[in-house]
């Protein structure tokens, strides 16, 4: 009937490399997240009330994005007045610089530079200076994992701003670090007036005024190489398919110090050198791949009706317990996830027709923390899937991820030809479907260039 069975399970790796190249046309330029098209980070700026020189407004920074977080040590907004504006208080964030108030005399501002820079408050400060999400030293959840806490919010009274809605003037250029760059901030937009529940949840009040700003993070802006590759095993073929060599780095161009550390390395020894670089710039494990973290897919088992996969997550970087860490994954089988264990689980679908990815993150006081390298480094979990008679092969590397993510950041997967096989798989066979699967590539690449 199928003159070429191999090749008759193409076509499910056809439309998944015509996925792929759908995925691939989004140049990282431009920001548009295929896995996520509705992810952005919104201001909300709403004025609450006027004030004699002024108005006092809630900022909310609200995270719309599925997978991606901020973690510790969290955010800074910046933001330049319009006019000679100043900020007289702040409840729940904090200027990092007052800047010079020698022309006030008296009551003195909180800040008076003209791009003031906020940062959140740590947990655990007197409940006067808190209001409502703020307080969590900078840390937002993501919409996927923890929708509760995925917002941050404070309150800043501002003077010599103009008390009207006619006179008051929107701040520009906004900028969000996360300590570095990253997400770029659109213009701030005038809007409805966000409503408000009250506590007993029988009242709504309006802010006087509401402006939006979108941000958008891109790891092309973020100068982020690579940060995160995967590995392939299966039961079927002893070969264990390593990470691409130098996927986030190579080992000999040690012109820097520190840019590995062996594993036995006296240098791990000295405690300080191994507390979180301020910045969060890892200090890796040395290995091929150079990679924080590597993700393995493990094909495990082959029931009748089902099949296994196991994922570890392995840390590689010295510097870095990650808290709250989740993964993304794509492949066609996650319409038929029967069973996940020992991770949370969130089905993704960003395109109604394609249900097809999933969002993983660890249980809370069992796994959600990824620690350090060099202690409990790593996280696993398996997952059972059922088979569609129509789709399911282990041939051809059907059975790998087609896209995975790490915290966000888009991992190294081996070359296409690097799968492991199966054995029975004939030379003539496998030589046809090579070559069409080069053709796909060709095709993939070139298609990319038309689009750039
Ligand atoms: C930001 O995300 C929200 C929620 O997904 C969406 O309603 C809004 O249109 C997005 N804004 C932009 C500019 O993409
Ligand atoms: C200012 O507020 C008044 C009354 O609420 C409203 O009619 C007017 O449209 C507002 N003007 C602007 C520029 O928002
Ligand atoms: C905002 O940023 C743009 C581009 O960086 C710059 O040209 C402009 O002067 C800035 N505006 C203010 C008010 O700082
Ligand atoms: C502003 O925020 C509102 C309320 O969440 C949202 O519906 C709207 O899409 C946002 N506008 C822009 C331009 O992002
Ligand atoms: C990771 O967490 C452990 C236990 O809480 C702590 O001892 C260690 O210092 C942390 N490491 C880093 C790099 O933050
Ligand atoms: C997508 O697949 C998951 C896992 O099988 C299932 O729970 C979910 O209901 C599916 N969603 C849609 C929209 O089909
Ligand atoms: C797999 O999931 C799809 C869509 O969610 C469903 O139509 C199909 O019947 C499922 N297949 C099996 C074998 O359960
Ligand atoms: C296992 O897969 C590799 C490709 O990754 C292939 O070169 C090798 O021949 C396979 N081993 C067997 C026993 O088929």
């Amino acid at each position: 009937m199928d003159k070429w069975p191999c090749c008759g399970k193409i076509s499910g790796l056809v439309s998944g490399l015509t996925f792929m190249l759908v995925l691939l046309s989004a140049q990282p330029g431009d920001a548009y997240d295929p896995v996520d098209p509705n992810g952005n980070l919104t201001i909300k700026w709403d004025i609450i009330s006027w004030t004699p020189d002024g108005y006092v407004a809630v900022v909310r920074l609200v995270n719309y994005q599925q997978y991606r977080h901020i973690e510790s040590p969290g955010w800074t907004l910046g933001w330049t007045w319009a006019k000679k504006e100043v900020i007289w208080s702040m409840v729940g964030a904090q200027a990092t610089e007052q800047g010079d108030c020698s022309r006030y005399t008296g009551n003195i501002p909180h800040c008076c530079k003209k791009d003031p820079s906020i940062v959140d408050l740590l947990a655990g400060v007197p409940y006067n200076q808190q209001v409502t999400n703020c307080c969590r030293g900078g840390v937002i959840a993501s919409r996927g994992q923890d929708p509760a806490r995925a917002l941050a919010a404070f309150q800043v009274s501002v003077g010599s701003a103009g008390t009207t809605n006619t006179t008051v003037r929107l701040p520009k250029n906004f900028t969000l670090k996360i300590p570095g760059p990253g997400y770029t901030c659109g213009p701030a937009k005038k809007v409805q007036p966000s409503q408000f529940l009250s506590a007993d949840g029988r009242r709504h009040t309006q802010a006087l005024m509401t402006w939006n700003v979108t941000c958008i993070y891109s790891q092309f802006v973020a100068q982020r190489t690579p940060s995160c590759c995967v590995s392939f095993s299966s039961f079927y073929n002893d070969t264990i398919v390593p990470c691409p060599v130098c996927s986030c780095g190579c080992q000999d161009n040690i012109n820097q110090l520190g840019n590995c550390v062996e594993k036995d390395s006296p240098y791990l020894k000295n405690v300080r050198a191994i507390t979180p670089a301020h910045n969060n710039a890892p200090l890796v494990q040395c290995t091929s791949h150079m990679c924080p973290i590597r993700i393995h897919w493990h094909v495990k088992t082959n029931y009748k009706e089902y099949w296994r996969v196991k994922i570890t997550i392995t840390n590689f970087n010295y510097r870095m317990n990650y808290t709250d860490w989740n993964i993304v994954a794509q492949h066609p089988n996650f319409n038929n996830l029967s069973q996940i264990f020992s991770f949370n689980y969130k089905s993704l679908n960003p395109y109604e027709s394609l249900n097809d990815t999933a969002l993983f993150w660890g249980i809370k006081f069992y796994n959600d923390m990824l620690m350090h390298a060099g202690s409990m480094g790593n996280v696993q979990s398996e997952l059972l899937l059922k088979k569609d008679k129509e789709t399911f092969s282990f041939k051809q590397g059907w059975a790998f991820p087609r896209r995975v993510y790490f915290n966000g950041d888009d991992c190294v997967l081996p070359p296409p030809d690097a799968y492991p096989t199966l054995p029975n798989d004939s030379p003539l066979k496998k030589g046809r479907c090579f070559g069409l699967m080069i053709i796909i590539m060709v095709l993939a690449t070139t298609s990319q260039l038309l689009f750039l």
